[in-house]
């Protein structure tokens, strides 16, 4: 039997907490911090979760705790330990370890350097062009020759902040001052893309791909895609309307393995998941970006489709195997339960109060608990309900039906997840 850490607090931990647990080969699931919500039992493989108070940045305290605890995997959540090389302190106590290198990871962390290898690798994406903080008259000389709609995104990790889309280009130099001028940052601008967005997940070790799925994130705060950007308010796997596997097979051919090589060429070899963004165009599919983890929330209903052992399936792909895994063929919905305010100021410490017989369906994010009650709110995107179905509209209608029985004051959450879809006859 095996112990395994995930690195990370929210609702997409909660998720590879409860995944590793099912797996037979597990006898218990670490996770630093984690968070309240992942302790409370809901069926007998959540027992085996256990939240230890180390921070995901704690290169030095992890290690030593995987060392102690004779961790036999570690799946590593947010971005930020990435970028701070937690793989590569692993890697050189010879601990297994799920997640690309802080070299790899600046697929993500780095828009310049992302852009840079797509461009090398001959992937379809926005055309584009990289300025220094220092080079705001270029920038105005650039955009001035636009004409078309521009999208602005400053470099280095920014959690989804730092991307400005200007449909017009009436504001785009205030925009440009603000970033090079007032917070001294690079900056990226590059083409708008239009079409529907949607985001391909694989793990990559070295050659090895092992496609896992399709899934849509909803970003933005409000209905009708209104309102400013968000982690994510709510998800859904497969996407209607997409051949997955066709979809997967052409996002390798013409992204992925393109993607390798070109990152062999600079001697990187990337291990863990490749979270590709997609724009699908009237040209066909283009990389808007890449991360270098698994995104929050598509996880939380990707992994639920998942039928093989996850423990078995991160073996595998660090033991670089051929491999195909299993998905459920039908939806998985997830709405995101946040606090008014969310993504700007928010009130904290709501008591929750969710039935019994839905806790086997929710993913806690920004919660913790309190002398008064088992569990209050803490974070913007407190929880995720998520439903897994064949019809989009029936399971819609089952996943609001319960989310009104989930009680938090001062919350919200987006009305129509999967409603485009329906409306389509997806
Ligand atoms: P990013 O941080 O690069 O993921 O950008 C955040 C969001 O901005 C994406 O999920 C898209 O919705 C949007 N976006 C980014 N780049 C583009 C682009 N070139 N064209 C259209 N939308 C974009
Ligand atoms: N849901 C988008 C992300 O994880 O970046």
């Amino acid at each position: 039997m095996n112990k395994v850490l995930v690195i990370g607090s929210g609702g997409r931990e909660h998720a590879l907490a409860l995944k590793l647990a099912e797996s037979k080969q597990v006898s218990q699931v670490f996770v630093a911090p984690g968070n309240a919500g992942m302790e409370l039992a809901i069926n007998p493989s959540a027992h085996k979760i256990q939240c230890i108070d180390i921070s995901a940045v704690d290169k030095e305290a992890l290690v030593e705790f995987a060392r102690k605890e004779d961790i036999q995997l570690t799946v590593v959540g947010p971005e930020t330990s990435l970028a701070i090389g937690l793989v590569d302190a692993f890697r050189q106590h010879d601990l297994a370890i799920v997640g690309p290198s802080q070299s790899a990871a600046r697929l993500e962390s780095s828009k310049t350097f992302a852009k840079d290898i797509l461009t090398k690798a001959k992937v379809p994406t926005a055309e584009y062009r990289a300025f220094k903080a220092n080079e705001f008259d270029q920038a105005i000389a650039f955009v001035r020759q636009q004409n078309s709609g521009l999208v602005v995104k400053e470099d280095g990790l920014a959690a989804g902040k730092g991307v400005y889309i200007h449909h017009h280009l009436d504001d785009i130099e205030n925009n440009l001052s603000y970033i090079m001028k007032d917070l001294n940052h690079d900056l990226v601008i590059e083409e708008l893309l239009e079409g529907e967005e949607l985001s391909y997940f694989s793990l990559l070790n070295g050659d090895h791909i092992i496609p896992l799925a399709l899934a849509q994130d909803y970003k933005r705060a409000f209905d009708d895609d209104k309102g400013p950007n968000t982690g994510g308010m709510g998800s859904i796997s497969p996407v209607p309307g997409y051949d997955e596997e066709a979809l997967m097979e052409e996002c390798n051919q013409i992204i992925v393995r393109p993607l390798i090589q070109a990152l062999k060429a600079e001697g990187i070899s990337y291990t863990g998941i490749l979270y590709t963004g997609l724009m699908m165009t009237k040209d066909g599919p283009k990389v808007i970006e890449f991360n270098a983890r698994f995104g929050d929330p598509e996880t939380q209903v990707v992994l639920e489709r998942i039928v093989d052992d996850f423990y078995h399936l991160l073996q595998v792909h660090l033991n670089q195997e051929i491999y195909q895994v299993t998905l459920k063929p039908e939806y998985c919905l997830g709405v995101v339960v946040a606090a008014l305010g969310y993504p700007g100021t928010y009130p904290k410490g709501m008591p929750i109060q969710i039935p019994e017989n839905l806790l086997a369906q929710v993913r806690f994010a920004g919660v913790k608990s309190s002398p008064d009650y088992p569990l209050i709110s803490q974070g913007g995107r407190i929880l995720m309900l998520i439903q897994s179905g064949d019809q989009l509209d029936n399971l819609s209608q089952e996943i609001y039906q319960k989310l009104n029985q989930i009680q938090i004051n001062q919350t919200y959450y987006r009305k129509d997840i999967a409603q485009k879809h329906i409306k389509k006859g997806d």
